[in-house]
C-alpha cells in the first residue's frame, strides 16, 4: 500500500490527504522551503534542465525515475519505508516491547532534539556546495552535485515532516528554524560544526560526499534502529539515497587519484602542479581535514547523552541486529585518555562509549574507500599511500579536543602542531592552488577538467559526454 507515491503539491506514500491539519501545515510550510532553496540552493543553475533522479515508489527495485527537471520543478516528497509488521524495539532497556508509532510523552525534547540536528545537515550541505556549480570539471559532475543537493533538500522535507507531524507547535517552529539557520553565519549558525566549514573547491566536495556524508550514512543507520517508528522508517528510505552521495565522493576522488598518478608518470616525478594536476600530499591535507571534522560529528567519546540515547531505545548501534548483546549494560569500551603529557587507557560503561563503538564503525567503512583509491596507486606502481590520520588527531570535540597531537596521534605542543599545521592540513596556498585549478567550469559536454579522469561509466545508461545539464535557452 505505501508503494504507492500519491502525485499530490507534495508527493507522498503517508496518505498526507487523509489529515488535512497536517497538510495544511505542510502547505504552509512548501513555499518557505521554496523560497529557501532559490535563496540558498545552487547558485546560477535554478533555471537549467538537469537529468535528475526523482523517488517515485520506496519499492528496492525501480523507486527512481531520471529525466530533465528543472530544479526548483524537482518533486521533494515525503517518503517513509514500509512499517515491518510486529516491530519490537531491538536495543535498551525495552528490549522487545512494540515500537512506538507516536512519540512517548517522556522522550518528546530528546526526540526532537535528534531530529533536528539530523535536519540541519541536510540544507547546511546545500548552502556549503551552493557555488560548486561554477567550478565544475564536467557536465557529468555538476548534474551529481545537483543530485546530490536536491536528495539533501528531500532529506530536509523528510525531517521537517517527522516536526509536524509529532510536535505540534513546538515541531512547526523547528521546521521554520531548520530554513533559518545559515551554514557558516555568524550569528545564526548551523548546529553542527562540520557544518559551518566552506565547502568551495572540488576536492573539498569529493572529501565531503566521502567523509561527511558517510557520517550522515551511520547517524541514519544508528536512527533506523529507533524505536520511534516513524523516525525508523524514514531514515530507512534516506539511506537508499545516501549511497549515491558517498559513491560522488569515492569515485570521485579515485578519479583524481587516477589521473594524478597518470601525470606522474608522464612527468616523471612527484610533484605534478606543473602539469595542472593535484599532488598526493595536497590530497592528504584534504583528507586529514575532511576526516578530523566528521569525526567530531560523532560526539564525545564518552557521553552520558549517547547512554541514554541507548537506555531509552531512541538511537541504537549501526546494524544492531549484528551485536549479540542489545541491552549492553555489561562490558566495557577502552579508550586511550589524554592525562599528564601521555595517553592512559581507561575502561567506561559500553553504553557511555556508544559514541565511539558508532565511530568504530564509521572508520573502518572510510578505511575500505582508502584501501580502493591505495589500489589505484599500487597498480600504477606508485609507492606513495594516502592513510587516515590517527582519530586524536586535529579534533574539537571530545576527549581530544584540547589537546594537539601529530597524525599519527603522538601528543605534542600547541607550537610544534602551529609550526607544522601547514604540512598536514590545506594551507592558504594549497587552497589557492586547488582553486586556481577550478576557475573556470567545464561545460562541453565531451570534456573533463584536466586535473580528474573521466568517470568509467555514464548515468542510468547514459554516455559519460550526454548532456547531463542543458543550459540551452538559458
Ligand atoms: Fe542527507
Ligand atoms: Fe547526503
Amino acid at each position: 500500500m505505501s508503494d504507492v507515491i500519491n502525485d499530490e503539491r507534495i508527493p507522498n506514500n503517508v496518505n498526507l490527504a487523509s489529515d488535512k491539519k497536517l497538510q495544511r501545515a505542510l502547505m504552509q510550510w512548501q513555499p518557505k522551503f521554496l523560497g529557501w532553496w532559490r535563496e540558498m540552493g545552487p547558485q546560477g543553475f535554478q533555471e537549467h534542465d538537469v537529468f535528475l533522479r526523482t523517488a517515485i515508489s520506496v519499492d528496492h527495485e525501480g523507486w527512481a525515475h531520471f529525466d530533465y527537471v528543472k530544479m526548483p520543478d524537482y518533486r521533494w516528497g515525503i517518503f517513509l519505508a514500509d512499517p515491518v509488521a510486529g516491530r519490537t524495539i531491538g536495543f535498551g532497556d525495552h528490549l522487545g516491547q512494540p515500537v512506538w508509532t507516536e512519540v512517548p510523552g517522556e522522550h518528546r525534547n530528546t526526540l526532537r532534539r535528534l531530529i533536528v540536528t539530523q535536519g540541519d545537515t541536510e540544507p547546511a550541505s546545500v548552502e556549503q556546495q551552493r557555488a560548486l556549480g561554477q567550478s565544475c570539471p564536467s557536465l557529468y559532475d555538476l548534474r551529481n552535485l545537483f543530485q546530490i543537493n536536491v536528495e539533501e533538500g528531500r532529506h530536509l522535507w523528510a525531517m521537517a515532516y517527522l516536526l509536524h507531524s509529532h510536535f505540534g507547535r513546538d515541531g512547526r517552529e523547528e521546521a521554520d528554524a531548520l530554513l533559518a539557520r545559515r551554514s557558516g553565519d555568524a550569528d545564526r549558525p548551523r548546529i553542527l560544526g562540520a557544518f559551518n566549514e566552506p565547502c568551495t573547491d572540488w576536492l573539498s566536495f569529493f572529501m565531503f560526499t566521502f567523509f561527511t556524508d558517510r557520517d550522515g550514512k551511520f547517524q541514519l543507520l544508528a536512527l533506523a534502529e529507533s524505536g520511534f517508528d516513524p523516525l525508523s522508517r524514514t531514515t530507512r528510505f534516506m539511506l537508499t539515497e545516501e549511497a549515491h552521495h558517498m559513491f560522488v565522493g569515492e569515485t570521485g576522488i579515485t578519479r583524481i587519484v587516477r589521473r594524478t598518478a597518470e601525470l606522474m608518470k608522464q612527468n616523471e616525478s612527484e610533484d605534478v602542479r606543473p602539469l595542472g594536476g593535484i599532488d598526493l600530499p595536497t590530497m592528504q591535507k584534504y583528507l586529514n581535514l575532511w576526516y578530523s571534522v566528521s569525526l567530531d560529528l560523532f560526539g564525545g567519546e564518552v557521553s552520558s547523552n549517547a547512554a541514554s540515547f541507548f537506555a531509552d531505545g531512541l538511537k541504537g548501534r549501526a546494524k544492531e541486529d549484528t551485536f549479540s548483546d542489545h541491552r549492553a549494560l555489561e562490558g566495557t569500551y577502552a579508550i586511550e585518555m589524554p592525562e599528564d603529557g601521555k595517553f592512559v587507557r581507561q575502561d567506561v560503561a559500553l553504553r557511555n562509549a556508544m559514541n565511539e563503538v558508532l565511530r568504530d564503525a564509521y572508520v573502518q567503512d572510510c578505511q575500505r574507500g582508502v584501501d580502493k583509491w591505495n589500489e589505484v596507486l599500487r597498480s600504477a606502481g606508485i609507492g606513495y599511500r594516502l592513510r587516515l590520520p590517527s582519530r586524536r588527531f586535529h579534533r574539537r570535540i571530545g576527549t581530544y579536543a584540547d589537546i594537539f597531537t601529530d597524525p599519527e596521534g603522538n601528543l605534542i605542543s600547541r607550537e610544534a602542531f602551529e609550526r607544522q599545521r601547514d604540512l598536514w592540513l590545506p594551507s592558504a596556498d594549497d587552497q589557492n592552488y586547488v582553486k586556481s585549478l577550478m576557475a573556470k567550469p567545464i561545460f562541453a559536454p565531451n570534456e573533463m577538467a584536466n586535473w580528474i579522469s573521466p568517470p568509467a561509466h555514464g548515468i542510468k545508461g547514459r554516455p559519460v559526454d550526454f548532456e547531463y545539464v542543458r543550459r540551452g535557452e538559458v
